[in-house]
């Protein structure tokens, strides 16, 4: 573990916080009339992103104190352990090591007696054969018709990543399939998700690290339940599903050749599994070339977030950003709005990696901190959100730090869409940073009873990501980015990014509380007033015709 000082005794902590004071106060519009250059010279690029964070309340001294509270708080020797594969997950004993999951089959890895590298290898080369057969038609099914149906079954990582990554990457998807997700334990998801299908042209993979969550059991034998009923015979199992985990035993006890199954490793947290074996649904939507382009996008910004020197290191400047504003300015919450309509989901995705990563109240030592960890993350697509909340981060009284990312490029060239929306990236930017004054408001022949209303105070922060256009390779250059976005933040908080026992009491509870909602007979209860009084309201209004 690296020995830094508890936060607020480090020197840059409390550099920043008499910095703060100063430069708290001043504006944007200040800021740039100062320093004309700030636009061009507060920028970073790295695989193709390239990052403007000149619109955010700092100065150059501003960042240069946050890069010394990066050094001071040891990210370059943690992030070294991560990259050696120490047990840096201090609550669970494990490594953290998505990033071996894209290193190149050149590359090796040992941890803990084993080359990480080639077992992650093996299990590509075997997702590789899988999803041609399925994509070329000699994987068929119980039937001997050939799959057009893949519905995943999985919540939480095994989900929102191959969720998210099928639509980031539809244009690059095999249109003749059809590719649905299933994560909710409501009936309604599955029924949904399944209607209109064939049983016979439909293969199922059960995503689930540890096999033994109960909404993804739940489902998947709903989806066994469906496919038999379908086809009448137990035998159809063996075609139509897979599973993904690293549990073999429990995967075999559910029914599913092992010989189907791919794994992976306990050091693969959840929300850091997109690229693991949990992509087969990807990879299969995309065809394996692009699903390796996708790795290589991954580990691009991997090598960049470890060698590029601090001060020109993109996840770390937005990690060290995201500290600023929560840090220092109390603000609660990040927007992450993408103009990409692919990108539709990639705020639901980012919302576990940031939050179940830095919801976090005790430090790696478990003690309790004294200053606020992990921002809500949220979003929506652009232009969408402007018609919607935008307002709030415009005139409302709450500092959102926001990031807009945008594209050159579209995947789906039509007229002059493309430069109307992203005209609306650098817009908002601009009117988020620099308002409208009274001054301006009233030459405009504003009634003066509406001046105050139209006035935008601007000195609203934004981070503008920019690149070409939406590719596998570029997707995966995006979520390391995000990743190592939000190991820097863990790293200055001395929190554990890897860990989530916050999930774990809510799960035990419903445990105890289903067969009570189940059971023929009155239950007897012992919850507080409020459950038990909720559990027998549910229990009359279930019982009513
Ligand atoms: O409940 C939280 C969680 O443990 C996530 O971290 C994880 O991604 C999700 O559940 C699903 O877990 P599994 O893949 O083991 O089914």
């Amino acid at each position: 573990m690296i020995a830094a000082p508890p936060l607020r005794e480090r020197k840059a902590w409390q550099a920043l916080e008499h910095h703060h004071a100063e430069i708290g106060r001043r504006t944007l519009r200040e800021l740039f009339a100062a320093d004309p250059e700030r636009g061009e010279r507060l920028t970073a690029e790295a695989e193709g992103i390239y990052l403007d964070y000149s619109k955010h309340r700092i100065t150059d001294e501003t960042m240069r104190l946050l890069i010394e509270l990066a050094e001071e708080s040891g990210l370059p020797q943690r992030r070294a352990a991560m990259f050696a594969g120490e047990h840096i997950n201090v609550s669970e004993d494990r490594a953290a090591l998505h990033v071996a999951l894209r290193m190149p089959a050149t590359e090796s890895l040992v941890v803990d007696g084993t080359d990480v590298v080639t077992e992650v290898h093996k299990v590509l080369r075997q997702m590789r054969a899988f999803a041609g057969k399925v994509r070329s038609g000699t994987w068929t099914g119980y039937t001997g018709k050939r799959i057009r149906n893949i519905i995943n079954v999985g919540i939480g990582g095994s989900d929102l990543g191959p969720v998210m990554a099928y639509e980031a990457l539809r244009y690059y998807s095999d249109r003749d399939m059809t590719f649905r997700f299933v994560s909710n334990v409501d009936s309604t998801d599955f029924a949904e998700a399944t209607r209109g299908l064939a049983a016979d042209e439909t293969l199922f993979i059960i995503s689930s690290k540890t096999f033994g969550t109960l909404e993804t059991l739940t489902n998947a034998q709903s989806a066994r339940d469906w496919v038999v009923s379908q086809l009448g015979s137990e035998d159809a199992v063996a075609r139509h599903f897979v599973a993904v985990s690293t549990n073999a035993e429990k995967v075999a006890a559910f029914g599913i050749d092992t010989a189907n199954m791919f794994g992976f490793w306990d050091w693969v947290g959840g929300r850091y599994s997109m690229d693991s074996a949990i992509g087969l649904s990807t990879m299969i939507a995309i065809g394996p070339d692009n699903f390796d382009e996708m790795l290589a996008g991954f580990h691009a910004m991997d090598e960049h977030f470890r060698h590029a020197p601090l001060a020109a290191n993109l996840p770390v400047i937005m990690g060290l950003l995201c500290v600023w504003y929560g840090d220092f300015f109390d603000a609660q919450t990040v927007g992450v709005m993408p103009y990409d309509q692919y990108l539709k989901r990639f705020p639901a995705y980012l919302q576990q990696l940031t939050m179940e990563s830095n919801g976090k109240h005790v430090t790696l030592t478990g003690e309790r901190v004294d200053y606020p960890t992990g921002a809500v993350f949220w979003g929506e697509p652009g232009t969408n959100g402007q018609h919607s909340f935008y307002q709030l981060i415009h005139q409302g009284t709450r500092l959102i730090p926001v990031d807009l990312i945008g594209f050159a490029q579209s995947l789906n060239p039509i007229r002059n869409h493309h430069d109307i929306l992203s005209s609306n990236v650098f817009a908002q930017a601009q009117a988020l940073a620099f308002g409208k004054t009274e001054e301006e408001v009233r030459a405009e022949g504003t009634p003066e009873h509406v001046v105050p209303h139209r006035v935008m105070e601007g000195n609203r922060p934004t981070s503008v990501l920019l690149a070409k256009v939406l590719t596998p390779r570029l997707l995966g250059s995006l979520v390391a980015l995000y990743e190592h976005s939000v190991f820097t933040q863990g790293t200055i908080w001395q929190i554990d990014s890897f860990d989530q026992w916050g999930v774990e009491l809510g799960k035990a509870l419903a445990n105890q509380i289903a067969p009570e909602l189940e059971s023929a007979a009155e239950p007897e209860l012992s919850h507080d007033s409020s459950t038990n009084t909720l559990i027998r309201r549910y229990r009359r209004l279930k019982a009513m015709s």
